[in-house]
C-alpha cells in the first residue's frame, strides 16, 4: 500500500535518498538534511513524500513552497520533484502533481511555477508537466559566479 504524506521537521532525512537522486550536487544525507532544516525550512520549504510497503523512506518527494512575487502574484513555487530510479513509472510523479495543484488551490495560489532544465535527462519530466497541462512561459537566465 502506498501513502502521501507531508515530511515534518525532524523527518527530513526520510526524503533524503530520493532528493539526491535529483540533487547530486549535496553528496550526503546529511549535507541535503541540513540544508532544508537550517535554511529552507524557515523560509517556508515544505515535503511531501510517497511511501510504500518496501521502504521507510520516501520512494518520491516533492519540495515546495509559497511566494510572491510581482510577476507571479501568490504562487505555489515547486523546487524538487524526484521518484527514486527504481520506483520509476509507477505513476508516483503523477500522485504527487495531483496532490500539489490541490495544495495549491487550497492555498488560494494563483499558480504552480517551476523551473526544469533542457538537458535530455529531464524530459521524462517535461512530459509529466505537459501531462498536467503545465505551460512553458519562460527562458530562464543564469550567470555563473
Ligand atoms: C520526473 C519524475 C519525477 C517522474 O516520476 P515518476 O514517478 O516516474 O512519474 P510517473 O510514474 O507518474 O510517470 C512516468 C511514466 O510512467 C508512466 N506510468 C505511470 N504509471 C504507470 C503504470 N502504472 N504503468 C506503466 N506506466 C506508468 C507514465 O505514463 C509516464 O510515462 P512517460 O515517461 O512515457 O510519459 C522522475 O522521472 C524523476 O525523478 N526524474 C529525475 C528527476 C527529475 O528530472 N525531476 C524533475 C526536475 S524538474
Amino acid at each position: 500500500m502506498t501513502e502521501v504524506r507531508e515530511i515534518p521537521a525532524g523527518q527530513t532525512e526520510l526524503a533524503a535518498t530520493a532528493l539526491l537522486a535529483l540533487r547530486p550536487r549535496w553528496e550526503t544525507a546529511a549535507a541535503i538534511v541540513d540544508l532544508i532544516d537550517t535554511r529552507l525550512r524557515p523560509a517556508g520549504y515544505r515535503l511531501v513524500g510517497i511511501f510504500d510497503d518496501a521502504s521507510d523512506t520516501a520512494v518520491a518527494v516533492i519540495g515546495f513552497r509559497v511566494a510572491y512575487s510581482t510577476a507571479w502574484g501568490r504562487h505555489l513555487y515547486v523546487d524538487d520533484l524526484s521518484t527514486l530510479p527504481q520506483s520509476r513509472g509507477r505513476g508516483h510523479g503523477d500522485t504527487l502533481m495531483h496532490w500539489i495543484r490541490n495544495e495549491a488551490v487550497n492555498l488560494e495560489c494563483e499558480a504552480v511555477q517551476l523551473d526544469s532544465g533542457v538537458a535530455l535527462d529531464r524530459a521524462p519530466a517535461h512530459r509529466l508537466y505537459m501531462r498536467h497541462h503545465l505551460a512553458i512561459t519562460a527562458h530562464h537566465f543564469t550567470l555563473g559566479l
